[in-house]
C-alpha cells in the first residue's frame, strides 16, 4: 500500500471543448458521467497510472461554477490516493491542517474522500481518497 496520484481535476466551461485536445492527442476518453451530489458532469482521461478529470458545472451553485466565476477555470484540485484515509485525516487534524469538511464523505461509487483546503496546501485544493 502506497501513495499515488489518483487524478488531477480541471474546471472547464465546456467538456466538449476541453476534451477535444486529448482526443486530438489520441488518448482514450471515458464516457461522460454526472455526479449529482457535486453538481458536476465529469469526463475522465486516463494517462498511464493516473487520470485527468474534466469537470463542468451542472448548475450555477455548483462549486465548479463558483470556481470558474472567481478564477476563470483551470487547475481545480489534485487528488492523492492514501493507504489509510482515517489515519491520515486524524494526523492532519492533530497538526491543525484546514480541511474543507470535518468528516470523510462517501462518494457515488462508495469511495471515501475528503478535501484539504488550499490555505493548507500551497494554494491548491487537495482531494484525498483511500487506496
Ligand atoms: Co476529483
Amino acid at each position: 500500500m502506497s501513495f499515488s496520484l489518483d487524478h488531477i481535476g480541471i474546471a472547464v466551461k465546456s467538456l466538449a471543448q476541453a476534451k477535444a485536445i486529448y482526443e486530438k492527442l489520441g488518448l482514450p476518453i471515458a464516457a461522460e458521467e454526472v455526479v449529482p451530489d457535486e453538481k458536476v458532469r465529469v469526463v475522465m482521461v486516463p494517462v498511464e497510472n493516473t487520470r485527468i478529470e474534466l469537470l463542468q458545472a451542472t448548475s450555477d451553485d455548483s462549486p465548479i461554477a463558483n470556481f470558474i466565476a472567481k478564477r476563470g477555470g483551470g487547475l481545480h484540485h489534485v487528488c492523492l490516493r492514501v493507504p489509510d484515509l482515517s489515519a491520515a485525516v486524524k494526523r492532519l487534524k492533530a497538526d491543525g491542517v484546514r480541511l474543507v469538511s470535518d468528516e470523510i464523505k462517501t462518494g457515488a461509487g462508495g469511495h471515501r474522500y475528503i478535501f484539504i483546503h488550499p490555505h493548507s496546501a500551497g494554494g491548491v485544493l487537495v482531494e484525498l481518497v483511500e487506496s
